[in-house]
Parts: C-alpha cells; structure tokens; sequence
C-alpha cells in the first residue's frame, strides 16, 4: 500500500491482494462497502456516485481502471485521459476511504479467454456502432465486483444501457452486491460531465448542450402526445443541422428493459449518442 505524505490523501492500492485484505479487515469490524467503479478523470459526476455510496456504506472504494477490453483498436483507449493524481486530490473531498487503481496486468493475464455476454438489453443503442463495448464493460465490472466483493455499488444514469447490462448481469450471475444508481450530474449549461468533454473544442463545446435541450424538447413533444416517430425524425435533423454528426441514434426505449417504444408509454427513456468533431457524447433523459 502506498500512503501518500498529508494525511488526509486517501491511500492508493494496486492489486487484488491489498484491496482484499483492506475490505476483509473492514467488514471484520462490521462494516458496510461501498464500491464505485470509475475509469478515472474524474468529474462532478464521478463524485456525486461517491457520495450516494457514503450514504449506503461505511467505507467507500473508488476504483480507476482505463479498461482496454471496452475500446475497439480504433477508439480512443490511448488518448483517454489519464490524471491519477489530480483524480486522487479530488477525491480527498469526498467520503473514499481507499482508491484502487491496478495496472492492466493485473486485471488481465496474457493468456485470460473468459468473455461475459448480456443479451438482449446490450444489443442496440449503442452497441451498433460500439459492438465490443458492453462485453468489455461487463467483463471488468464482474471482475472489479469480485475482487472487491462490495455489498452496493453505484453506477451513473448517464450511461443508461450500461447500467441496465450491469444491473442485469449482476442479477443473472448471483454476484452478492446491491446495484444503486445515481442521477446524471451535468454543467450549468445542460451538458452531462463527462471524461470525453475534454476532447471538445471550445466552439463545439458552445453547441454540445444542445444534445441535453434537444431531449428535453423532444421528451416535452412526446409527452404532449405527439406522435413519436415524427418527433424523433425532427429531432434528429436539428442535431445533424447544429454540427453533429453523425447522429448515432436518438430513441425512445421503455426505462425498464429498453425495448422500443413506438408510443409514448411510462416509464420510458430518451437516449442519444451523437458525433461533435471528434468526440462521442452520450446523454438520456426520463421522460
Ligand atoms: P466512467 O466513464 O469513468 O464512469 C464511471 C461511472 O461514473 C459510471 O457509472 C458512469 O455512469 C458515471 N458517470 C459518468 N458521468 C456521469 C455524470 N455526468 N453523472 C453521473 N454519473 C456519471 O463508465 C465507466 O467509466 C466504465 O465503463 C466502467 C463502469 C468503470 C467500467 O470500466
């Protein structure tokens, strides 16, 4: 275990050895961990997860992990960013008790072959344009929850397919964790916070909370009835005309198993991947 020099930076451990023996020491005194799982850059919204765990555990673990299995060769695993000491100070102002931050060889053996499929609800949306992603998600979710064996972890609305499969797997493979969520944190102007929002330029970063109040808008339509198809098709050109493209979709889907809504119906959800430059935003909303 590294301790850093103040004693209110919060220690840093980079195997599963170290993780284990922090948390079965923890629970030994009888207490509650909360986990929550990041790839790091950490923004309000990484930090507001960290809260919602304090409120359900006694110990919170904040994990960074840039996962290679969730980028395609030709996505941005390289450039993401990596800012492990300024994530480590930001977290001094949170309830986290214990970062865990391991180097690729250790969550992956050279040699590992297990791949975890969740069908259905990991298909569509954006697993068109990012077939391996939810797979790669899966995959070190499972191995992140196994290694620190939380009893809740928390996971952000903002990646709503993802929380689903998540919520989903857990379910389907028994692993012992509560899966909470917390709500989308965003900028003053719309924009949900994102890692990738460092990417924009400043002019594209003028046009991206228009993806955040086209939702609101198209959500607003439906709810007044207008009939969805129509709604969506004129919500996607006024993206395309705003400068993104493409516009990966932009669908309504029932909140509960993201099957395809062609009538408004509660509970239901609006998400939108799209293109600005050369960064990928995602948002959805309840409607
Ligand atoms: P990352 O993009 O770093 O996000 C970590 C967690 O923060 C996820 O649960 C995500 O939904 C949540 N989050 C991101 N932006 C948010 C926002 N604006 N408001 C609220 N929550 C937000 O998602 C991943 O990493 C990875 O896929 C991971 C689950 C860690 C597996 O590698």
């Amino acid at each position: 275990m590294t301790l850093n020099d103040t004693p209110r930076d919060i220690p840093i451990v980079r195997t599963i050895a170290e993780l284990r023996q922090i948390v079965a020491d923890w629970r030994r005194e009888g207490l509650k961990i909360g986990f929550v799982p990041t790839m790091g850059a950490l923004h309000q919204g990484h930090l507001s997860l960290v809260q919602t765990a304090a409120k359900h555990a006694d110990k919170v673990v904040v994990s960074i992990f840039v996962n290679p299995t969730q980028f395609a060769p030709h996505e941005d695993f390289d450039a993401y960013p990596r800012t492990e000491a300024s994530d480590a100070k930001a977290l001094t102002g949170t309830p986290a008790s214990l970062i865990y931050a391991p180097k690729p060889r250790e969550m992956y053996a050279d040699n590992h072959s297990t791949q975890i499929t969740v069908e259905g609800i990991s298909e569509g949306l954006c697993a068109t344009t990012r077939p391996h992603f939810f797979g790669g998600v899966a995959l070190v979710v499972a191995k992140l929850l196994l290694q620190c064996l939380p009893d809740v972890a928390v996971f952000g609305e903002k990646d709503y397919q993802q929380l689903l499969v998540i919520k989903r797997m857990v379910r389907d493979l028994n692993i012992p964790v509560d899966i909470l969520s917390g709500p989308t944190q965003r900028d003053a102007d719309g924009l949900a916070t994102s890692s990738r929002n460092a990417y924009l330029t400043s002019d594209e970063r003028k046009v991206a909370p228009l993806l955040h109040a086209t939702l609101q808008d198209t959500a607003a339509r439906l709810r007044a009835g207008e009939p969805v198809e129509g709604v969506l098709v004129s919500a996607i050109q006024k993206l395309k005309d705003a400068g993104f493209d493409p516009v990966d979709y932009l669908e309504l889907r029932s909140a509960e198993d993201l099957t395809r809504l062609h009538s408004f119906q509660a509970p239901a959800r609006l998400l939108v991947a799209a293109r600005l430059g050369k960064t990928r935003l995602i948002d959805n909303i309840e409607v």
